[in-house]
């Protein structure tokens, strides 16, 4: 049976009290990744035949998420979830079939608990099969009305009187629908109800009126079905998705030594026997070797780490870095640093643009800009390199061997050649040879007598 997915997009998001009018509720990240990517992400695994995303409000940002998994409609207005589902008739009102229908805004749903909705569903040839759960607070969804056992109606929290009120199963928002009877059934409802909007879920009742097949899928898990409305929601479905993702590192081997404060992104790939400490942020596309140590306090986004690295207190982002380095405490890199094999980078230094060489040390408070440093260099405290002439960046290059002294300013383009020497407090304008001593500041005088604390006697 062609399978299909349409996934409500368009709705404001109210209850998260923006003032952006470009953002939509569903592109508020989790982890980094928008809701309704998490939700994209679960659908796409299912290899359905056509998935289709209603946007609207803050649409614009929206259709650029959904754009990458199949066709995005537009609901100009939003006038409720039945409304949406009609947007995409034009591309699917014909179609023999069965209709998934998803919330944007219920990212904790995973590809399993949705192939088993669609299995049971054609299983037992239902025109519609929707997701339920018993939930310890009901408020906010729409109830289950039950007949002998049988789904009847739906109720919406503004609709509901206090003995409906007291039912505590919930519409998760997720169903599985026959495709032909949605799309003819949609042009019945009207928005006769609390809100004046067009309820998707009145067409339960229709169905079960007319004697069409109705049944719910009662989900064992329940914080699958959340759907995130308000900021607090979006913080516990945050908190759920960080206890699903680190578990699944640490059946696989690695440690956590607060699973509480550490922040793995849905890309990230770690590897065993690393040890991720308190407050750690891995996001974006990164991948973490072998017993690596990471933390605390440390912000990895987008960086590729090899094997044995300590890195302490850091912000890395957009970075390689190779095997058995230590990084930190306080080291920044960003722009496309590499930091090659047995590196030492410490206290309060910044890298940016970098290839930084096999052995070579920066121990403190340095800048390196658009530099290639080579194998064995010793960078002294306070290095900076002047790459940037208020138009344009150039590049610093330090070769194998090279020792820069303290306090020195390199202005580039400027090169150190193979185990050349800069003496402390060098500005360096002009490149040095291999094996050069460069002295590049003014000579000392001692005035004897003159320091104002000098004994007058
Ligand atoms: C909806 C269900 C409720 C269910 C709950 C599950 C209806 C009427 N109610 O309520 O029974 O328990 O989800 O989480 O369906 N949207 C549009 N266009 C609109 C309105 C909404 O695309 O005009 C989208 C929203 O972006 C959102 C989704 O539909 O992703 C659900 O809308 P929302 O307003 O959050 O519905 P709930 O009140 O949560
Ligand atoms: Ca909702």
């Amino acid at each position: 049976m062609d399978r299909f997915a349409i996934v409500l997009a368009a709705g404001k998001g109210t209850r998260m009290k923006s003032v952006r009018e470009d953002v939509s509720k569903v592109s508020f990240p989790i982890l980094g990744r928008a809701m309704v990517e998490w939700v994209l992400e679960s659908l796409k695994a299912l290899n359905l035949n056509q998935i289709v995303t209603v946007v609207g409000f803050g649409g614009k940002t929206s259709e650029a998420l959904a754009k990458p998994y199949g066709e995005v409609v537009w609901q100009e207005e939003q006038k409720g979830t039945g409304h949406a589902v009609m947007m995409a008739a034009p591309l699917l009102e014909n179609k023999e079939g069965v209709t998934l229908i998803c919330c944007g805004d219920t990212p904790l749903l995973t590809s399993k608990t949705l192939e088993a909705l669609l299995s049971s569903h054609e299983l037992h040839g239902n025109a519609l099969t929707l997701l339920t759960a018993n939930v310890d607070d009901p408020r906010g969804y729409g109830r289950v009305i039950k007949k002998n056992g049988r789904v009847i109606r739906i109720v919406e929290q503004k609709d509901c009187t206090p003995d409906i009120d007291a039912i505590h199963e919930i519409n998760a928002g997720v169903y599985a629908f026959d495709n032909r009877e949605l799309f003819r059934y949609l042009k019945r409802i009207t928005p006769n109800n609390a809100a004046g909007e067009y309820y998707l879920t009145d067409i339960i009742g229709m169905f079960v009126e007319d004697g069409l097949k109705v049944s719910s899928f009662s989900i064992a898990d329940v914080a699958e079905t959340m759907g995130v409305n308000d900021r607090y929601q979006l913080s516990v479905a945050t908190k759920c998705m960080r206890e699903r993702i680190n578990k699944r590192w640490m059946i696989h081997g690695v440690t956590f030594e607060d699973p509480d404060t550490a922040y793995i992104g849905p890309e990230v790939k770690l590897s065993r026997d690393t040890v991720i400490r308190p407050n750690v942020h891995v996001l974006g596309k990164s991948f973490i070797g072998h017993e690596n140590v990471i933390g605390p306090d440390t912000y990895l986004e987008n960086v590729r780490v090899g094997e044995r690295n300590t890195i302490i207190c850091s912000h890395l982002v957009d970075t390689v870095i190779d095997d058995d380095t230590h990084l930190g405490p306080y080291l920044r890199t960003r722009g496309g640093a590499h930091i090659h094999n047995g590196a030492t980078i410490g206290n309060f230094n910044e890298l940016k643009n970098t290839d930084f060489g096999e052995g070579s040390h920066c121990l403190h408070l340095s800048y390196l800009g658009d530099t290639s440093v080579g194998k064995d260099v010793n960078i002294g405290c306070g290095t900076i390199t002047a790459n940037f002439d208020g138009e344009t960046k150039h590049p610093s290059e330090i070769h194998d061997g090279a020792f820069v002294g303290c306090g020195s300013v390199l202005v580039s383009p400027v090169k150190i050649e193979e185990r050349a020497f800069v003496g402390a407090g060098s500005v360096i304008t002009d490149d040095v040879p291999s094996d050069a001593l460069a002295i590049a500041r003014s000579r000392q005088e001692n005035k004897p007598g003159r320091s104002p604390k000098a004994k007058k006697d």
